[in-house]
């Protein structure tokens, strides 16, 4: 292109060259009419002579101006391809105080302000990436025609897909409570809520899809499953507890509505009323002390007073303190031994834990006649164990056995006094010291119920005793 304007500005040098020797040879012609006409031959050919001179040394004159002005348009012109090509970083040289300068030196002051500008935008985008990308949330954009405009990684990863900018939405997402969310906020341009359980297996999404101004529509997907769940327990609970309440409840005012009733009832009639009434009246109780020993547990604000204790010591005592109970149910309670290892434990929940196992023991398993507590050093651990030899669990209860009101043998268990409870708190107190609890049995040979502590650091050693409080 500059080639162009070099032979243009070339020839127009030229042109005015010869306009000019023209007008400078009819000038002279009229001073000179009256000289004779060879004079005028020879005047003429040194005039041709002069003009070629001329020509000779202003060509490469007019060539260099020329060539210095093109070249510094090639400049201009390839300092506008890099900033359409969005190199905006280049920067032209800018000579002299022509006005071709001061053209340079505005382009340079618009190449800068396209450079800030397009780096200002550049970093917005990209702090909106990661802003989007950190979200706990799964967020998708689409065109009014439904095509991806961008999603964040949490939608890619629920999507299990890649989902392309550009390409329609339903070619990557096929959930139809989804689609119909945007497609709803998008025609009727109001935000649309709707749930999702298909579009990610086990999770529950709920969707919130807001119409975008351009014709689009924005989907935000937020993972309510925790929620649910906790929701759903928090119902079953009530659920339980109320049952668990109206059966001895119903008992009592049955019982006491009779006693009213009758006129004259028996000394005998009346004393069997009455401890039945006293029977359900302590089994409500009990019924809200483990509920409130659970919720305590169950707190974030539960806290041990743990120290280092040796298992042996562990073992002993709760032989000791829970010998009582054993005895009068005509069962042997015998200690297989116990290691000296230290181990962090809070003496008080130690009981409890002991307190419900020997107790279940008793209840469920007294006719193996007798039940053995016992610990062994293990793995960066002590293992504690107290084994009956009574009936024993079904491998289908094994696991939910430690739930909250879960009972094998609901009639059996509600008549021996239990609520169903006392597993849920142990195996809370267990993990809240940082152990585990578990149950090994076959059916016919009796239980065991295995637990863990783990071990106190040695004097010297660098390892410090774990945190112990609130819940696992
Ligand atoms: N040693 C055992 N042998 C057989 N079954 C057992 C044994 N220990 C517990 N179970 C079963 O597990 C269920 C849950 O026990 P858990 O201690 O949580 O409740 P509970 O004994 O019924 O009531 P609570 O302990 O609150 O008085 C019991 O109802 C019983 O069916
Ligand atoms: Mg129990």
């Amino acid at each position: 292109m500059t080639r162009k304007v070099f032979t243009k500005l070339l020839g127009l040098f030229l042109l005015l060259l010869v306009f000019q020797a023209v007008a400078v040879q009819l000038i002279l012609r009229r001073f000179m009419e009256n000289l004779p006409p060879e004079r005028l031959h020879q005047i003429d050919r040194e005039a041709l002579w002069a003009g070629l001179l001329a020509l000779v040394f202003a060509l490469p004159l007019a060539a260099w101006v020329a060539s210095g002005v093109t070249s510094r348009l090639q400049r201009v012109v390839d300092f506008s391809r890099h900033i359409a090509q969005g190199e905006f970083s280049v920067r032209l040289n800018p000579q002299g105080g022509d006005e071709l300068s001061a053209m340079e030196t505005a382009l340079n002051q618009t190449a800068e302000r396209l450079d800030s500008n397009f780096a200002e935008i550049e970093s917005r985008r990209h702090e909106l990436a990661t802003m989007l990308d950190s979200m706990q949330e799964a967020v998708v954009a689409v065109t009014a025609e439904g095509q991806v405009r961008w999603s964040n990684a949490v939608m890619q990863r629920i999507a299990g897909t890649e989902i392309r900018v550009g390409r329609p939405l339903v070619h990557s997402v096929r959930d139809p409570e989804l689609l119909a969310c945007i497609r709803g906020a998008i025609q009727s341009g109001e935000v649309r809520f709707g749930r999702s359980a298909s579009l990610a297996p086990g999770k529950m999404l709920e969707i919130n899809a807001a119409p975008l101004p351009s014709g689009g529509a924005l989907a935000v997907l937020h993972d309510v499953t925790r929620i649910e769940a906790a929701e759903k327990s928090r119902r079953e609970f009530i659920a339980n507890v109320s049952h668990e309440l109206r059966t001895p409840l119903t008992s009592i005012q049955g019982y006491v509505e009779t006693l009213i009733e009758d006129p004259k009832p028996s000394p005998e009639t009346t004393r069997e009323f009455l401890s039945i009434i006293q029977k359900n009246a302590s089994r409500m109780s009990r019924l809200t002390e483990d509920l409130l020993a659970l919720a305590g547990v169950e707190s974030p604000d539960y806290k041990l007073a743990v120290q280092p204790m040796r298992a042996s010591a562990l073992v002993q005592d709760a032989i000791e303190s829970l010998g009582g109970i054993v005895v009068d149910s005509g069962v042997d309670l015998e200690s297989a031994g116990a290691p000296d290892t230290c181990v962090v434990a809070d003496a008080d929940a130690m009981n409890q834990v002991f307190g419900n196992l020997i107790e279940n023991a008793v209840k469920y398993g007294k006719s193996g006649k007798k039940i053995i507590v016992g610990a062994r050093d293990a793995e960066g651990c002590v293992e504690f164990w107290v084994q009956d030899f009574g009936p024993g669990i079904a491998s289908d209860h094994q696991e939910r056995i430690f739930e909250r009101f879960y009972r094998v043998d609901k009639a059996r268990s509600r008549e021996s006094g239990g609520t169903g409870l006392g597993l849920a708190i142990v195996k809370h107190i267990v993990a809240a010291q940082g152990g585990r609890i578990w149950v090994e049995t076959e059916l016919g040979a009796g239980a065991t119920f295995h637990f863990t502590l783990p071990l106190a650091a040695r004097p010297g050693s660098n390892s410090a005793t774990p945190q112990l409080s609130g819940q696992a």
